[in-house]
């Protein structure tokens, strides 16, 4: 079964629009779970642009399902995660003046620094997933800095609009799924992915979580949450 993961954070931009109190991604977040999602997503960045501490708090406490934390990998983040335990910690990249995560961590480059912080979370009971540049190299030293995952980098996919490029592009994600089965990493997938193109990433075998937020948010705006979590569960159980 691919899990699904909804991500908030785009609830918390909404609020943060106004400096206001609602829509509250707490409650988001329930209500994607009365809707059968299996996980909550969200991202709180070191600049606070969305998610709040608060949220964080709140989400701990009242979330049913597992919660993903997608983190930079800094002290100030590593003693949150301490401190809320999620069920999985996804490392990710923060760049200044990135509207979204713009591409997977560069795990060569951090390797000393990613060897020292993973098992500071694994020995606190919570799994690690890096999200992964589509790279033999990366991947394999995703494995021996310590992941238990890695989450492949969906948004070249997604942005890919010709058959030819989606093809192109699709081929890499194949390829990285097969170099994480190699090296014994679980696989998590997200950026970008919606009711369409999500068909294609849940044939890929080894696949076992989707995080997905602005489709999800965009499609509810019109459809209902409830129904745009049903279609979203509907394609990753036709598998
Ligand atoms: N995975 C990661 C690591 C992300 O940073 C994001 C965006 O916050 C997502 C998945 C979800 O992407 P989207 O909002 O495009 O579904």
């Amino acid at each position: 079964m691919i899990r699904l993961s909804a991500n908030v954070d785009k609830v918390a931009t909404l609020r943060q629009s106004r400096g206001d109190s609602e829509p509250d991604p707490v409650v988001a977040a329930a209500l994607c779970e009365q809707a059968g999602v299996e996980g909550i997503t969200f991202h709180l960045r070191s600049d606070r642009r969305h998610i709040q501490d608060r949220d964080v708090d709140l989400l701990a406490q009242m979330a049913k399902t597992e919660l993903n934390f997608e983190m930079a990998a800094t002290e100030e983040m590593i003693a949150r995660a301490l401190a809320v335990r999620p069920a999985q910690c996804t490392l990710v990249p923060e760049r200044d003046g990135e509207v979204t995560t713009e591409d997977g961590v560069d795990v060569l480059a951090n390797r000393a620094a990613l060897s020292e912080v993973i098992p500071r979370l694994k020995e606190a009971g919570m799994r690690v997933s890096i999200f992964s540049r589509l790279d033999a190299d990366q991947i394999r030293a995703a494995k021996e800095v310590g992941a238990d995952r890695v989450e492949l980098f969906t948004g070249p996919y997604a942005l890919a609009r010709t058959s030819s490029e989606q093809d192109r592009e699709f081929g890499r994600l194949s390829d990285a799924a097969k170099w994480a089965e190699k090296w014994g990493l679980g696989l998590n997938a997200g950026h970008g992915l919606d009711v369409r193109n999500l068909r294609r990433v849940a044939t890929i075998p080894n696949l076992m979580e989707v995080s997905i937020g602005q489709s999800l948010w965009a499609r509810a705006v019109f459809i209902g949450l409830e129904r745009a979590v049903g279609e979203l569960l509907a394609v990753l159980r036709e598998r």
